[in-house]
């Protein structure tokens, strides 16, 4: 049996995907095959597209080691593996595929079960597909060191992307005062989603304008880590998601220093993809209303470079989707 999927042999810009009948995937004993109804865009897909981090070149030196990228998933399950206990033909369900292979830019794609859990049933596919990677590492980004508290001074700079909505809701669920800092265009829809305060960053240094907070999560971190420690409160916790290479380094080396010296945290948070409680978290706050994702743009299967090209000139306002099976609306 065939299927359509998106792949690419080398590494390049979009331009090197291409649109292929390839054949359909069989799952093994322990893996679900699912019907890809919907696959959202990440920076990571583009890292692997492009094979610029060390990390990618390591896996494939020299032609990439998957053909289909992909890894944010929603679908249907179509058949399960003899081993599978979790789940059955025709149960909905969204999954993180970066630690099992990508591949969800196609008809079909499969997973471990571990790597999947059900849809919350009030949200779309397209909705769905966003969750996985980007909710957890804004859960465990925000939690992950200590429980934020009523009242608190939250700032998540680089609010306006993937991560940063869900922070944003996650952090005014708790019931933090939250400044999301990005550029001019997100700042509307970071307000609309109950920001209580945003700050344009191509217009205002946010470590330069003497505001203290409690926490700063980081999904965009480009400055110094004495800027950002400069920003935090008195005990204030400084949490690194994603950034510069020179400050992940800094914030690698001299954050544990400036961490056991002081009163002031900071680090970078290791993310834990797929973890089951996070998920379930994620999953009551969706149904419950508490967070909603937040979608840009769809395109179709057979425009995923469009949508690469979309994502890496740095407009969406939240995330860009891949909506495979479109009629789906479930
Ligand atoms: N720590 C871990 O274990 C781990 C694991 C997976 C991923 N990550 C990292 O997590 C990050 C992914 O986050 P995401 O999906 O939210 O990315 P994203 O969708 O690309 O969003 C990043 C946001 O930051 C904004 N931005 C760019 N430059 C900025 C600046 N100087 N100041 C403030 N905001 C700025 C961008 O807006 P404009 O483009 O409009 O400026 C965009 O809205 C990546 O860096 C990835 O490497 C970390």
């Amino acid at each position: 049996m065939k299927m359509k999927a998106i792949v690419y042999e080398k590494y390049g810009p979009p331009d090197v995907l291409v649109l292929k009948e390839v054949e359909k995937p069989t799952p093994n004993d322990n893996a679900v095959l699912v019907k890809v109804c919907a696959a959202s865009v990440n920076v990571e897909d583009l890292d692997y597209l492009r094979g610029n981090s060390w990390a990618v070149r390591m896996l494939g030196p020299l032609k990439p080691k998957y053909s289909t990228l992909g890894f944010d998933v929603a679908g249907c399950v179509e058949a399960v593996g003899r081993n599978v206990k979790a789940f059955q033909p025709g149960d909905n369900v969204m999954g993180d595929l970066f630690n099992y292979g990508f591949g969800a830019f196609a008809e079909y794609v499969c997973a471990p079960e571990e790597a999947l859990v059900l849809k919350p049933a009030s949200i779309t596919f397209a909705q769905a597909s966003t969750v996985p990677s980007r909710a957890i590492l804004a859960l465990q980004g925000l939690c992950g060191k200590r429980q934020l508290q009523p009242g608190q001074k939250v700032l998540i700079n680089g609010a306006g992307g993937g991560v940063g909505p869900f922070a944003v809701q996650i952090a005014k669920y708790f019931r933090a005062e939250v400044t999301a800092v990005d550029s001019t265009t997100k700042l509307g829809m970071l307000r609309s989603i109950g920001a209580d305060h945003v700050i344009d960053y191509t217009q205002e240094d946010f470590t330069k304008n003497g505001r203290r907070y409690d926490l700063i999560l980081d999904v965009s971190a480009r400055h110094s880590i004495f800027d950002y420690k400069r920003s935090l409160c008195p005990k204030g916790l400084y949490v690194m998601v994603g950034g510069s290479r020179a400050t992940i380094f800094q914030v690698l080396f001299l954050g544990p220093l400036i961490s056991m010296l002081g009163d002031k945290k900071m680090g970078l948070i290791a993310w834990k993809p797929n973890k089951k409680e996070d998920l379930e978290v994620i999953t009551e706050l969706i149904e419950s209303g508490k967070i909603v994702p937040v979608i840009d743009r769809c395109y179709p299967l057979n425009a995923v470079a469009k949508a690469l090209r979309y994502f890496e000139e740095g407009a969406p306002k939240g995330k860009t989707v891949i909506t495979v099976d479109p009629d789906n609306k479930i």
